[in-house]
């Protein structure tokens, strides 16, 4: 199961990564919020699970300067390659980077200050155990700080894009949205916190943020989730390249209706979460 979540997240991984001029714009309040609630200081030692292509690894890696420490992971080798990439390129010094799948036990020295996860954990198919290994890690004081996908009902285009793409394939029976492994894992109202506390945390929050798109047309949003969203593009793999053009174009006509006077305004709600491993 793991493997083909890496495999996939491989075939996702360059669309992701030349995505992230609109990923960075999408989430740049989300980033923020989340890198505040980590409590960043100079010289910290930070833990960023499922890094993908480094965009907020980058912003990491800045926070904590060069006397810092980052160890960036994913089980995606292919994206990490991209971070890899992204970090040299702002010839930043202070990343190291580790193939892993965030549920295993972490292999590093010392202690972390910070353990961050944006837009990961709800993949995991077993949430608790990426939060137990990150307890782990963690010094006593340090945080736990985690972006995942919020209620579905207030996230449209997704749950609409995840519709078409089902009866294009031919997928009838009902999901829950809450799956686990699925992008709204962790959005049922509660869990995350409950599995923040079962998990041995304290001052847990986890606190509801608007994180729309911004973009000049559907098309625009339908082009970033054709190259860069692994879950609905898994979904539509098998079909032929004719069958797979249908269902994005009527993903494209289904979105339209989010376009506005100002261009195309596709909402979007996240969760963040935040704990901290008690002294
Ligand atoms: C939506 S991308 C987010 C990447 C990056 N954090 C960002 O916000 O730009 C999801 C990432 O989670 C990674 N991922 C999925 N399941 C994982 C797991 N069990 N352990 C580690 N990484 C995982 C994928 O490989 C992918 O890079």
């Amino acid at each position: 199961m793991t493997d083909a979540v890496a495999r996939a997240w491989d075939r996702a991984a360059e669309g992701w990564a030349t995505s992230t001029p609109i990923v960075r714009a999408w989430l740049r309040r989300a980033t923020a919020a989340m890198l505040s609630e980590a409590r960043l200081k100079p010289g910290a030692r930070v833990l960023d699970l499922a890094a993908g292509a480094g965009d907020q690894t980058k912003d990491i890696a800045l926070a904590v300067g060069p006397t810092g420490e980052v160890l960036a992971t994913d089980i995606s080798p292919k994206i990490l390659d991209f971070a890899r990439g992204r970090i040299e390129a702002a010839g930043l010094a202070n990343v190291r980077f580790a193939v892993a799948d965030a549920e295993q036990p972490v292999h590093a020295e010392a202690p972390f200050d910070a353990v961050t996860c944006r837009l990961g954990l709800m993949f995991c198919m077993n949430p608790a155990n990426a939060l137990a290994a990150a307890f782990k890690v963690l010094r006593p004081g340090g945080r736990f700080v985690a972006l995942v996908f919020g209620d579905p009902a207030n996230n449209p285009c997704i749950t609409t894009m995840m519709k078409v793409a089902r009866k294009h394939r031919g997928l009838t029976g009902s999901v829950s949205p809450y799956a686990e492994g699925g992008l709204f894992s962790l959005a049922a109202p509660g869990r995350l916190a409950s599995l923040l506390m079962a998990a041995g945390y304290v001052e847990v929050t986890a606190e509801t943020l608007a994180a729309p798109f911004e973009l000049p047309d559907a098309a625009a949003y339908v082009a970033f989730v054709r190259s860069s969203g692994s879950p609905i593009m898994e979904v539509l793999a098998p079909l032929d390249a004719k069958a797979r053009e249908s269902a994005w174009r009527e993903m494209e006509e289904a979105l339209e209706p989010f376009r506005g006077d100002q261009g195309w305004l596709g909402p979007n709600e996240l969760l963040l979460a935040s704990a901290t491993r008690p002294g």
